[in-house]
């Protein structure tokens, strides 16, 4: 079976066409209608129609889809091509034999670049945030938004699908990846990315690979092991590209084990292209191919933004040998094939105007499903409404907005960054930008009949004379993140904690939300009664914080990453920081020296398979809150658990157990399930090998039933290249998070 290509476009033409067969005469440029031309016969296979087309092209159209044209602050690229769509990328097409142009956009939780477009986009909530739902029919409507909206904006190709799992918090992308766990991630991403290409947009999944930090990415050199790469940061990949089909794959700015990312055969060839199956093509990140022949033959297909490498240079490479004629033509069929398979062929985007409402709806209940609530002691929350008489509401703007993520994910927010003066909200690169969905408002809404009063947050005596004045404090506490940098560290910015400290002390009654990229620690955690990540909520994140507040909304969502206690209990002491000769520093004529590859400089990822909570398991260490943590206004049991080996080939489990709300309200619980792999297979303690999300009233109970892969329950042997099931005890642990396991049953494999 084919793996990787795209859901086959519904057949959109009409059945004349598609009685023209596969019969191939040589078609010049005046033959006729395009519709006529035999490879838009969408009977024929993608690869059928790639290959047809390939046949017909001289050299300059191949090298023409091998690159981009350009990006308007990058010399010495050319300008942006006259009928590009305004996103990050654009590939000429070729007119004559029928292909369009490929009109890419940056689309990590909304499509960028509406802004300066004059377009609209909705902006969903982060990746991280999203992911905590644990739920893939969410991931897949995630995906299927950022779809419609790249179609009606005019694009095709979709930039979104990063998967870069959390080894390191601080990195600046954090929230624009889909957390610690590989299955999690690769699952998750794999779900986005069906739902994007359902719309008949190529979509891609990035950034492949090991690009954990930020500072110094064009020129860091990771050191990792096979089997712990393979176990965790490419296992999110593989799951993600077998799951999900991407007919892109975007590779990284960084080197793995000495080569460049977009130059290196081990990840674009060995894996990607063999082992994997993987059908469509890769793309450079911006700048970041760094030769010709060589990333040729490692297996990158095409050049982003310019053509450094594969415009002229590819000719000339072609032309002298240096670069077999077969091999460019394989570049060329793998991209054609994808937009076939796509069905950018068959049904080109058409411009429309974007469904806000629509839009609105869907990101606010992907907020409300994203919102972990981590604390509630007393059950401070949900509050009550119609009890109150006077709520203090503090900090982060929470009169006007909420935080959104920077870089090439920024969604530019309507009317634009809601801090600033009206029309004046223009916003640039690493701007911080609030996005207008006001909490103050949307509290007020749901408690009219009290007194809501707001204090900016930037002094705390005031703040804390107003909390003192109310019965109920919320405190709004932000991390800003961004492409382009790392977190120095993982305390919120700006003196919050000692804000939250200061209203905590002044009232019993405060409740944290926190707007965060990544995890974050909390000196205050103890001195507070309730707290909820909200992530970056989006359009509508002010409506879900207070839906789940007053309780319209019972929070069901858990963490996709450890919150560790301190930065300490991190595996490294801080992300290593570049020389000064690795850097550019917005230097004038930068990308020559990208282009030529920065002196290296060297991360070693030592702490190989323990990444995330199999790091603090293996340590012993301790945390703020486990991965897969979060309550709910109600409470679950867990019982019954048996654990069945399905089939003969081993390894295949079936998992059957009870759950129950024994709280009063209705909910859904996330039930996790781990696995200890047998002493022999030297694994950290437990992985995540399953869930499902369980929908309860009060007092119900439901037997669930969660099948294992033993896929999941495999180590990677080096030795034979190979995944392997280790004969011995597998320990099945199931619960409600990471660190609350209730039940457990061994079974063994031969
Ligand atoms: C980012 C990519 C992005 C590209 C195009 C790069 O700087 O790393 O994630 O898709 O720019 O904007």
């Amino acid at each position: 079976m084919d793996l990787t290509q795209c859901p086959r476009p519904k057949t959109l033409l009409p059945v004349s066409i598609l009685i023209l067969g596969i019969a191939l005469a040589t078609v010049s440029a005046q033959s006729g209608s395009l519709d006529k031309l035999p490879w838009m016969n969408a009977s024929l296979s993608p690869d059928e129609r790639a290959a047809m087309v390939v046949k017909q092209m001289t050299i300059d159209e191949k090298i023409t889809l091998l690159h981009g044209t350009g990006l308007k602050d990058l010399s010495p690229m050319s300008p942006l091509a006259r009928d590009s769509n305004g996103g990050a990328g654009y590939v000429m097409g070729i007119p004559r034999l029928g292909i369009p142009a490929i009109q890419m956009s940056d689309a990590a939780y909304g499509v960028r670049q509406s802004g300066e477009n004059g377009r609209y986009s909705t902006a969903l909530p982060s990746d991280l945030g999203a992911a905590a739902s644990w739920d893939l029919d969410a991931g897949y409507e995630y995906g299927a938004l950022i779809g419609r909206e790249l179609r009606a904006q005019g694009y095709n190709m979709s930039l979104g699908g990063g998967v870069n799992i959390t080894r390191e918090p601080r990195n600046g992308r954090t929230f624009e990846y889909m957390g610690e766990d590989p299955i999690l991630a690769g699952r998750r991403v794999g779900s986005v990315i069906r739902g994007t290409q359902a719309q008949h947009v190529i979509g891609d999944i990035k950034h492949y690979a090991l690009n954990d930090q930020e500072s110094g990415r064009n020129a860091v050199n990771v050191h990792i092991d096979k089997r712990p790469m393979r176990e965790s940061d490419l296992l999110a990949f593989e799951i993600g590209i077998r799951e999900g089909h991407p007919a892109a794959v975007m590779c990284s700015y960084n080197r793995v084990n000495g080569d460049y990312a977009c130059e290196n055969s081990y990840l674009l060839t060995d894996l990607l292209k063999k082992d994997w199956n993987f059908k469509g093509f890769v793309l450079s990140d911006w700048q970041g191919a760094h030769s010709t022949a060589k990333a040729s033959a490692a297996g990158l297909d095409h050049e982003e933004p310019g053509e450094i490498f594969f415009g002229d240079a590819m000719k000339q490479a072609v032309q002298s040998g240096r670069v077999p004629m077969i091999e460019l033509d394989e570049h060329v069929h793998r991209i054609l094939r994808s937009m076939f398979a796509c069905g950018v062929i068959d049904d080109p985007p058409q411009k429309s105007v974007v469904d806000v409402v629509g839009g609105f709806e869907v990101s606010r209940r992907i907020a409300e499903h994203g919102i972990v609530l981590l604390r509630n002691e007393n059950s401070q929350l949900p509050l009550d409404a119609s009890r109150l008489h006077s709520i203090a509401v503090i900090g982060a703007h929470a009169d006007v907005g909420m935080i959104s993520g920077g870089g090439s994910a920024q969604v530019d927010p309507p009317g634009g960054n809601a801090i600033m003066p009206p029309g004046k909200g223009a916003t640039k690169w690493q701007d911080h930008i609030w996005f207008p969905t006001s909490p103050l408002k949307t509290i007020r809404a749901k408690a009219p009949a009290a007194k809501v009063q707001f204090d900016p947050g930037t002094d705390s005596a005031s703040a804390a004379a107003l909390a003192k004045s109310a019965e109920v404090a919320i405190v709004f506490a932000y991390q800003w993140e961004s492409e382009g940098m790392d977190l120095d560290s993982l305390s919120l910015p700006e003196h919050q904690d000692d804000l939250i400290a200061a209203v905590a002390a002044a009232n019993p009654h405060t409740i944290v939300v926190l707007e965060t990229g990544s995890s974050v620690t909390m000196p205050w955690a103890g001195q507070v009664s309730g707290i909820l990540e909200a992530w970056y909520a989006g359009s509508q994140g002010a409506e879900a914080v207070a839906n789940v507040i007053f309780g319209d909304v019972n929070p069901s969502a858990k963490l996709p990453i450890t919150f560790p206690r301190s930065e300490a209990d991190l595996p490294h002491r801080s992300i290593v920081k570049p020389p000064r000769e690795s850097t550019t520093n917005g230097e004038p004529d930068a990308w020559k020296k990208i282009a030529a590859g920065l002196p290296a400089f060297q991360t070693t990822y030592d702490e190989g398979l323990k990444v995330g909570y199999k790091w603090y398991d293996a340590e012993k260490k301790e945390v703020l809150f486990p991965f897969g943590y979060g309550l709910s206004y109600s409470t679950y049991s867990y019982s019954a658990l048996r654990v069945t080996p399905v089939g003969t080939s081993g390894g295949n489990m079936r998992l059957n157990f009870t759950v129950t709300n024994t709280g009063s309200r209705p909910g859904v619980e996330i039930a996790e399930v781990y696995a200890a792999l047998p002493a022999a297979a030297a694994e950290p303690p437990k992985r995540l090998v399953g869930w499902s999300r369980v929908k309860l009233n009060p007092a119900q109970s439901k037997e669930v039933t969660v099948e294992i892969d033993p896929r999941y329950l495999s180590i990677f042997n080096v030795e034979r290249n190979a995944w392997q099931l280790v004969p011995g005890d597998y320990t099945f642990l199931v619960g409600g998070s990471s660190q609350n396991l209730p039940l457990q049953e061994s079974v063994s494999l031969k």
